[in-house]
């Protein structure tokens, strides 16, 4: 980077490239000279750390004895197995009627979602209550999670491991809520609940079988564009709206 930036011009470019939140209460100075290592030979040093065991993604799984969402939600706040929760304000958990037949489950909360504790609240989440609403749905009228409950830093992508410590959460989630439709808001939440790693855009506006792997259920699911993907694309509006108009006629037994 340029000597010459000034200290604003250096800190808007931090919150361009993604570093928009202090993730520790102390400031590092990264400029401060190294502390000197003291010389170890081979035999003073201390043996390696044993690599932490993997979740356990099996039956010992947290998720998997809830009962309720009550319980689901109180082990998810009490997990402490994914880094991700280490850099976030706080765990998102759900929002709206989990009685109400439609499940919404997007990628991951932003910064919005992350301040304030609820999923899709900022700029996609006013498209999405814009896109419900042309369906006669709202946040009552539905039900809306996420792939994963915490916000990656800098909004990046969530990573495979980290999905993979997510998902028995989510599956328990779509367990316990026992929707009749399930809608994927993406390319995310769409690989890890079907298991196809096709481009959204050629899953998207057909059904698909979720199926409940404990359970054997099978829960008809819908892939569509993830809103914020929308934001960006607006062209694909159009495709989206026919996905939404799929489930309208799907909730009214049409289809
Ligand atoms: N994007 C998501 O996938 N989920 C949210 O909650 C907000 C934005």
């Amino acid at each position: 980077m340029n000597a010459s930036l000034t200290p604003e011009e250096i800190l808007r470019w931090h919150i361009a490239a993604g570093a928009d939140e202090a993730i520790g209460e102390t400031a590092i100075d990264r400029y401060a000279a190294p502390p000197k290592q003291p010389v170890v030979f081979r035999e003073d040093r201390p043996s390696l750390p044993i690599a932490p065991a993997p979740p356990a993604l099996d039956g010992a799984h947290p998720a998997l004895a809830c009962r309720t969402l009550a319980e689901l939600k109180d082990a998810l706040f009490a997990y402490e197995g994914c880094a991700l929760k280490k850099t976030c304000r706080q765990t998102v958990f759900a929002d709206g009627t989990p009685g109400s037949g439609v499940m919404l489950v997007g990628e991951a909360p932003g910064a919005d979602e992350d301040r304030i504790g609820l999923p899709f609240v900022g700029a996609s989440g006013r498209l999405l209550d814009r896109m419900l609403a042309s369906i006669g749905l709202d946040r009552n009228s539905c039900y809306i999670t996420n792939l994963v409950p915490w916000r990656p830093p800098g909004n990046r992508k969530p990573e495979q491991t980290e999905i993979e410590l997510c998902l028995p959460f989510l599956i328990r989630h779509i367990e316990l809520v026992a929707p009749r439709f399930l809608l994927l808001l993406g390319g995310a939440p769409t690989s890890a609940l079907l298991g196809r790693h096709d481009a959204i855009s050629r899953l998207r506006g057909r059904w698909h079988d979720c199926v409940l792997p404990r359970e054997g259920k099978i829960v008809p699911a819908l892939p569509t564009f993830h809103p914020a993907y929308l934001l960006r694309t607006p062209a694909h509006k159009r495709l989206a709206w026919a996905d939404f108009l799929a489930l309208r006629k799907r909730l009214d037994g049409a289809a």
